[in-house]
């Protein structure tokens, strides 16, 4: 006590350095002596108050880097935390039963990614899918953006314009928590969007700033035209084709606007701590929804510095860590899962105990579908060895496809040591995929192609880019053997690697691409469209008949789901590549206690050898001695005898 008093008046070099416990310590008193917790009952301020003394300190280390010089820390300290009371006492739908901490570890996961009009019309004809995701066997349902957004474009639900209201097409906020409800009785998990780098330029924060509101325009980027020029000679364009750079002019202002995607799509200003604020109370809304994971969509994005590439800033982890340690006071059951897709080295730096718990894998992703066309896995596996590893209690979400289009991230230092040219290679992969390359299966559509760089991404469902649509067209069995193999080979992956495999609605059903988008002049424009269709009765009753090439997707990929289910070993963490000593074929590892799971695809369209494998081992070595099942068709295997891989095949084995 004496010393510190006396460092006060006689700063030295070492006491100057703040005494971060003591000041959080301090700091959070002086909150807990101002807050009104009259709203709570004696045994719920008990709760709180414990739950603040625990995540206290790791919200307060993650603001100070962020707001530590803002005169009115304390003030917003304060509206933020008097938030989390209010939150404390309100109603939210029950929770699963399961309370498993890490049951994003279990082998009974399965998650699928649906937008509510297009799989029913509304939140309460939603309800009635229900039976239907019980009987795919998933127990997580993402549900694409519902919440009140402009008209026509929205960027499908991205542009929010009120966090706190469903969009009246979509139904109510009570059809939501039903919905959350019934999910929750069948113990499926319910996980929603938090997008939080931009809302639309309707939301009221955007119209109060519209007219001439000081107090809110802090809460975006305006600035001048030069500003803005500078800005963007460092900034990546995300949406090339609507609007070159990152800025719109806005005429009421007469000032630009940063717009990262569209331009009715405007970012918050996070250094501005009334945003950050602001959004977590929007956050806790979300979750009085019901939800049990929180996407944070577009987060790479969220922290901007003049003369970076304002993607990935090491103050966006701050930031996403402080709204993690504001989850963990307020509602420390709900997760959050990343979409960062991005280079895989920032990627899995969001991953982590203290920021998301989840992410989706855009590096495996991708690496599946340019192992596909190249007929070659080294790219994948070299990858993989570099960037799957995530820390303990963290989960990937593993996917084949998504709303979104295909990104072909990898690290370039991989490749190059490959002999491949980066730029070259994703060239060719967008020519391959988007059905410019001569031989090609794909049949995707390309997405936003930068007219200076030549970048481009790629759309299409999963079956048209595995070469359904191609084979159907051409009336060819043998394409049309390949192309369902294609995707038996990906969705055997995808279940079997670590994490929660998600599927994409309609993978399940073998949909097609769909151009239904191209007369609409709201999306005209945005080929992602082409994998977002409104399902029919007739997309069901194909996958229904399993004479069509529909109903043998869909009976293979239940098939998969429930020997997942099944097999606990589905669950293991312990987890390792398998070299098979030839480029044309993938294998890993994973093991519990004394059970093997040993996984091997070949993505080519030839018979391949086994090569050697490592250190001279054998198959049996790596399983056990004894004879091997083929989990995927029931049939024993001769570890020792097998030597050839059929084409496009692949293996679950495990011991007999
Ligand atoms: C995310 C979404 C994408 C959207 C963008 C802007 O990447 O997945 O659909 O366009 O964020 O919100
Ligand atoms: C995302 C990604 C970008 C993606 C886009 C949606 O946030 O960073 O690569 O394609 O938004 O299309």
């Amino acid at each position: 006590m004496i010393t510190r008093r006396f460092s006060r008046v006689r700063p030295t070099r070492q006491n100057m350095v703040m005494n971060f416990a003591f000041e959080a310590q301090r700091t959070q008193q002086r909150l807990l002596a101002e807050l009104d917790f009259s709203q709570l009952t004696s045994q719920q301020k008990t709760i709180f108050v414990k739950r603040l003394e625990k995540g206290f300190a790791s919200l307060f280390k993650q603001l100070l880097p962020l707001y530590g010089h803002c005169f009115d820390l304390h003030y917003h300290l304060k509206v933020l935390l008097q938030s989390f009371i209010d939150f404390h006492k309100k109603k939210r739908p029950a929770q699963i039963k399961d309370k498993a901490e890490y049951w994003f570890e279990s082998n009974q996961n399965v998650g699928i990614a649906v937008y509510v009009d297009l799989l029913a019309d509304d939140l309460s004809s939603l309800i009635g899918k229900v039976p239907y995701f019980e009987s795919l066997g998933v127990n997580y349902v993402h549900l694409m953006p519902l919440y009140l957004a402009p008209e026509g474009n929205s960027d499908g639900g991205y542009a929010i314009s009120d966090y706190r209201t469903v969009s009246p097409s979509l139904g109510t906020n009570k059809d939501l928590k039903d919905l959350a409800s019934a999910l929750h009785k069948k113990g499926i998990r319910m996980v929603l969007d938090f997008v939080f780098n931009h809302t639309s330029d309707e939301h009221r924060w955007a119209e109060a700033a519209k007219s001439g509101d000081q107090e809110f325009q802090d809460y975006y980027h305006f600035m001048g035209e030069q500003d803005a020029m500078e800005y963007n000679q460092t900034v990546r364009e995300i949406f090339p084709q609507i609007r070159r750079g990152s800025f719109t002019y806005s005429p009421e202002l007469d000032c630009h606007v940063w717009t990262t995607f569209n331009s009715f799509q405007w970012d918050l200003n996070y250094s501005n701590p009334a945003v950050f604020v602001a959004v977590v109370e929007e956050m806790l809304h979300l979750i009085l929804n019901g939800c049990d994971v929180l996407r944070l969509d577009a987060l790479a994005f969220v922290w901007k510095e003049k003369g970076t590439v304002c993607e990935n800033l090491p103050k966006a982890h701050n930031l996403i860590k402080a709204f993690k340690a504001c989850l963990d006071i307020a509602a420390p059951q709900v997760v959050f899962k990343s979409e960062a897709i991005v280079h895989p080295d920032e990627v899995n730096k969001y991953i982590g105990a203290d920021e998301c718990t989840l992410s989706y894998n855009p590096l495996m992703m991708a690496l599946l579908w340019e192992s596909l066309a190249t007929r070659q896995t080294n790219l994948l596996y070299q990858s993989l060895e570099r960037s799957f590893k995530i820390p303990e209690h963290t989960t990937w979400v593993n996917y084949i496809r998504c709303h979104d289009d295909i990104g072909w991230l990898w690290d370039d230092a991989v490749s190059d040591r490959l002999s491949m040219n980066g730029y070259d290679h994703r060239h060719f992969l967008n020519q391959f995929y988007t059905g410019q390359f001569d031989g090609s299966f794909a049949a995707g559509v390309p997405f936003q192609e930068n007219p200076v760089n030549g970048d481009c991404r790629v759309c299409g469902t999963l079956a048209s880019l595995a070469g359904v649509e191609n084979a159907i067209q051409a009336n060819d069995p043998i394409l049309l053997d390949h192309a369902i193999k294609r995707i038996r080979l990906l969705n055997g992956i995808n279940f079997a690697m670590p994490g929660i495999p998600l599927l994409y609605q309609g993978d399940d059903l073998g949909v097609l691409n769909n151009n239904d988008y191209l007369s609409d002049p709201t999306k005209a424009k945005d080929s992602r469209w082409v994998h977002r269709k409104k399902f029919t009765k007739d997309d069901f009753a194909l996958a229904a008949d399993i004479e069509t090439p529909q109903g043998r997707i869909a009976q293979l990929i239940r098939e998969m789901i429930q020997i997942r289910k099944a097999n606990p070993v589905f669950a293991a963490q312990e987890f390792e590549l398998i070299s098979l000593g030839s480029q044309h074929l993938f294998a890993f590892k994973r093991q519990m206690d004394d059970k093997t799971l040993l996984v091997i695809a070949n993505m080519s369209e030839h018979l391949v050898p086994l090569g050697h494998l490592p250190l001279g081992k054998s198959l049996s070595e790596l399983i056990g001695q004894g004879t091997a099942v083929n989990l995927l068709n029931k049939e024993l295997v001769d570890l020792p005898a097998l030597s050839l891989i059929e084409p496009l095949d692949i293996f679950w084995l495990t011991k007999a």
